[in-house]
C-alpha cells in the first residue's frame, strides 16, 4: 500500500494532464469548425429561443443546407431553417462581401485552419491520367504516398492545399476522403457491366465507378434533386468519362423490370444520410450532449428514423432488380439506426433474394457494431480515429445462388455471363460433367466463382 501511494499520485497526475489536453482539443476544434456557421447564423438573426437552446443540431443542419448534403423536410429543425433558407444564403452573402471574397470555396478556406493531423487523399482519375504519372506531377510539390488499401488513391500531408491545383481543376484527380473512396472500390464494378449510383449527386462515387470499369459498359446515375443534378452533371463533365448517363429521378420509382435497369449487374446506394459521420460529428463531439451514436433529443431522433426509414426502402428496392449481383451500402453516419439497423432488418429479404453478406476490405480492422449475425462484415471507420466516419456494406449473390439445384433446362433466369459460360464449355469438360450422377451439384462446384476480388468470409 506505502508503494502504491506514488504511483496513485502520478496516475492522477496523468489523469488531470490527459482531460486538460481532451478539453484543449475539443476547443481546437470547435474554434476551427464553428466561426462561419455561427457568423451566418448571426448574420441572418434568424433563431427564437426555441432553436437557441437547440443550437447543435442547427448548426449542423445549417451546414448541410449551405455546403453539405441536400436535406429532405423531416423535422421541425429542417422546416424551420429550409424556410429560411434565402436568409441564410444572404448572410453568407454578405459574409462573403465583408470578407472581400469571390467563391464560397475561398471562403470556407479561409475559415477553415486545417485540421493538423488528418492526412489530405486525392484520387486519381484514371480515365485521365495514370497513377504513376500523377505521383510523378504532384511529388514535384507534396511528399506523396499511395494508399495501402484503395487502388487510386494518393495520401498527401495534411496540410496540402490542392484546391487550385492544375490536376484537380482538369480532373486528373479528385479531391476524395479516403473513406468515400473506398466505396466504389468495394463494389468493385466490371468492365462491361451496367452499374447503377442509385443517389447519385454530386457524383464522386459515380465517377470512380466509371474509372474503375475503365470507360467500359455503362453508369446510370440516377438523382432526384434538380439542383444537385447539376452539380452532378459538372463532375461527370470533369471526369471526363462518356458511359455515365444522369436520370433526374426517384430511385424508388424506378422500374427494376424496366429494360434501362433490368440488365443492372452492380448498384452503389449511398443514400441521404444524417452526415453525423462527417460535418455533423465534428461538431458534434464538441458537444458533450453529443456523444457518438447518442441522439440528443427528440428533434434529432425523428430526423434519424425518418433518415432510416427512407434508406431500407432504397435498399429493399435494390435488392429487386433481377441481375443484380453486387450491392454498397454506404453512408457517412456513426448512427447504428442508419447502419446496422438498417442492414439487419432487410438481411431477411436479401437472403430469399440469394443476397449475402461479404467482406469488403478483408484487412481493415474496424468493422461493424455487434449487433446482428455478420456484423464482421460490416465495415466502419471511426470519426476521430480514422477522421470521417462511414460504414459500407456489401451484398453478393454469386451465380450458383441463382441457379436451382434441379438444373431445369429453363436457363432464362441465368445471368448473362452464367449462359456464356455454359455455352462455352470445352468438349472435355463437357465429357466430364454430363455423364455425373451428381452433375448438377458438380457443375454448380464447377462454375461457382472461384475467386471473387473482394474476399468473402
Ligand atoms: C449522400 S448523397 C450522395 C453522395 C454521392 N454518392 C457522392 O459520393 O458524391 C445522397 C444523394 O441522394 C439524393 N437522393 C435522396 N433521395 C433520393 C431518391 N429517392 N432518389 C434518388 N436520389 C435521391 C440526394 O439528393 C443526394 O444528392
Ligand atoms: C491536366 O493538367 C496537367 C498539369 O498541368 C497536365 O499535365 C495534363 O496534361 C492535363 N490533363 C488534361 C486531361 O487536360
Ligand atoms: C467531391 O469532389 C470534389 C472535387 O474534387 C471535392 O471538392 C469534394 O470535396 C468531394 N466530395 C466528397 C464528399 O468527397
Ligand atoms: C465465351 O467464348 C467467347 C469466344 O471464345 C469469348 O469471347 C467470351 O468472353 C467467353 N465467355 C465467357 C463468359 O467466358
Amino acid at each position: 500500500m506505502i508503494i502504491a501511494e506514488p504511483f496513485e499520485a502520478l496516475f492522477n497526475i496523468a489523469l488531470l494532464l490527459f482531460l486538460f489536453w481532451f478539453t484543449l482539443h475539443i476547443w481546437v476544434d470547435l474554434f476551427s469548425d464553428l466561426p462561419i456557421i455561427k457568423d451566418v447564423l448571426e448574420g441572418a438573426n434568424i433563431l427564437n429561443s426555441r432553436w437557441k437552446r437547440q443550437v447543435e443540431l442547427v448548426y449542423i443542419i445549417t451546414y448541410d443546407i449551405l455546403f453539405g448534403q441536400e436535406i429532405s423536410f423531416v423535422g421541425d429543425a429542417e422546416k424551420f431553417l429550409l424556410q429560411r433558407k434565402v436568409s441564410l444564403q444572404s448572410a453568407l452573402a454578405r459574409l462573403l462581401v465583408r470578407k472581400k471574397m469571390k467563391r464560397i470555396e475561398d471562403l470556407l478556406h479561409h475559415y477553415q485552419t486545417p485540421d493538423v493531423s488528418k492526412p489530405r487523399y486525392v484520387r486519381v482519375n484514371t480515365l485521365k491520367l495514370d497513377v504513376d504519372s500523377a505521383l510523378i506531377e504532384l511529388r514535384k510539390q507534396y511528399m506523396v504516398e499511395k494508399d495501402d488499401l484503395v487502388p487510386d488513391l494518393l495520401k498527401l500531408p495534411p496540410k496540402c492545399d490542392l484546391h487550385d491545383h492544375p490536376l484537380v481543376m482538369n480532373g486528373s484527380v479528385f479531391m476524395q476522403g479516403k473513406a468515400s473512396s473506398m466505396v466504389a472500390a468495394a463494389l468493385d464494378p466490371e468492365p462491361g457491366w451496367e452499374v447503377l449510383d442509385a443517389c447519385a449527386a454530386p457524383g464522386n462515387k459515380t465517377v470512380h465507378l466509371a474509372a474503375l470499369m475503365r470507360g467500359k459498359g455503362k453508369v446510370i446515375a440516377c438523382e432526384l434533386n434538380k439542383e444537385r443534378i447539376k452539380r452532378l452533371a459538372d463532375t461527370v463533365r470533369l471526369s471526363g468519362s462518356c458511359n455515365i448517363e444522369v436520370f433526374h429521378s426517384d430511385f424508388l420509382s424506378l422500374d427494376p423490370k424496366d429494360p434501362p435497369y433490368s440488365k443492372v449487374r452492380a448498384i452503389l446506394l449511398d443514400p441521404s444520410c444524417s452526415g453525423s459521420g462527417t460535418v455533423a460529428e465534428r461538431l458534434d463531439h464538441l458537444l458533450p450532449s453529443h456523444a457518438a451514436g447518442q441522439s440528443a433529443n427528440v428533434d434529432e431522433t425523428e430526423r434519424l428514423t425518418k433518415l432510416a426509414s427512407f434508406q431500407k426502402k432504397a435498399l429493399t428496392h435494390a435488392l429487386c432488380f433481377p441481375q443484380v449481383e453486387r450491392i454498397v451500402y454506404s453512408t457517412c453516419s456513426i448512427h447504428q439506426i442508419e447502419n446496422e439497423d438498417v442492414v439487419k432488418s432487410i438481411l431477411p429479404l436479401a437472403a430469399s433474394h440469394g443476397f449475402r453478406l461479404a467482406t469488403p476490405f478483408p484487412q481493415w480492422h474496424r468493422r461493424g457494431l455487434p449487433v446482428l449475425e455478420g456484423f464482421e462484415h460490416l465495415l466502419r471507420t471511426d470519426p476521430v480515429e480514422d477522421k470521417e466516419g462511414f460504414f459500407i456494406a456489401l451484398f453478393i449473390r454469386e451465380e450458383g445462388s441463382v441457379i436451382h439445384p434441379s438444373l431445369s433446362p429453363d436457363s432464362s433466369h441465368l445471368s448473362l455471363v452464367e449462359r456464356t459460360k455454359r455455352k462455352n464449355l470445352s468438349k472435355k469438360e463437357a465429357r466430364i460433367i454430363m455423364p455425373t450422377l451428381f452433375g448438377g451439384m458438380f457443375k454448380m462446384f464447377l462454375y461457382s466463382k472461384p475467386s471473387f476480388r473482394v474476399n468473402l468470409k
